[in-house]
């Protein structure tokens, strides 16, 4: 089932150069799908695209199958609590004066979601391996690693259909990561997962699709399999053999 299509999408920060030229795909449900590209690709812009936090200057973006208008405050709150985001940076991501239950809360809140949220807040920590306890503290109290589970209960907390996550990993140390991969993966069980990354090896691990963008297009796309084996683009080659394979 189709939970996002992007249709001929251009857009571009300010009417000096496009930043993405005729971007087209779909998330499956399901389906892990893994975006790659070189710095200054484009792969955040499509995440804020994606967010609502920019327009697409033409094409068009759909949720089950009906056009992303953010005037729609129904269709963006439906959206909203189907669409999850985890960020780059696990310092900076975190209000540093919120206790952990605050944070996660925050879209249960945002959402207004009924019910007991301090048992949904525990679920998501127990979900992304942190203790009952982490609850009643602060940030600055954990690890790299561990915040950015935080950062994940905050987004799994109120039950998405889709995470997005820009470079989740690339801040972390290589156990680490394979770590929060390996949650990621977990997780995608039940949820699943849009991955940004400048690493092929991490989003090969986790996504059963890939899109390779290159300069704002979209150069090679398919399954993962195929496409490591198959590379039919010189940009995937080059990415391929220069970026560092993670043990899957
Ligand atoms: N807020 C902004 N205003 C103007 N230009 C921007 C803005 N954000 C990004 N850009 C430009 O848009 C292009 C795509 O940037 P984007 O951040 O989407 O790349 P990226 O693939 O996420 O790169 P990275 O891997 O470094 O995170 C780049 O040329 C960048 O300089
Ligand atoms: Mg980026």
């Amino acid at each position: 089932m189709t939970l996002i299509s992007v249709d001929s999408v251009a857009f571009g920060y300010s009417r000096k150069e496009p930043v993405l030229h005729d971007v087209s795909f779909t998330v499956k449900k399901g389906v892990n799908l893994g975006l790659v590209g070189e710095s200054g690709s484009g792969k955040s812009t499509i995440l804020k695209l994606l967010l609502g936090l920019e327009r697409p200057s033409s094409g068009v973006i759909r949720f089950e199958g009906q056009p992303m208008n953010l005037n729609d405050r129904e269709f963006m709150r439906r959206y909203r609590r189907a669409v999850q985001a985890v960020f780059q940076d696990p310092y900076s991501s975190l209000d540093p004066r919120q206790k952990v239950e605050a944070i996660i809360a925050e879209p249960l809140r945002a959402l207004k979601i009924p019910g007991d949220h301090r048992a949904a807040i525990e679920q998501a920590l127990a979900d992304v391996g942190l203790p009952v306890d982490a609850i009643s503290r602060y940030p600055h109290e954990f690890s790299g690693g561990q915040r950015q589970r935080i950062a994940l209960a905050r987004a799994i907390v109120a039950r998405p259909q889709l995470v997005l996550a820009d470079e989740a990993v690339s801040a972390l140390d290589l156990s680490t990561r394979i770590r929060i991969v390996d949650l990621l993966k977990d997780l995608s069980k039940a949820i699943t997962i849009l991955l940004v990354s400048h690493d092929l090896g991490v989003v090969a691990a986790l996504c059963e699709e890939i899109i390779i963008l290159e300069k704002g297009r979209i150069v090679e796309a398919g399954r993962t399999e195929d496409i490591l084996a198959r590379p039919q683009h010189p940009y995937t080659r080059k990415l391929l053999a220069s970026v560092p394979r993670m043990p899957a």
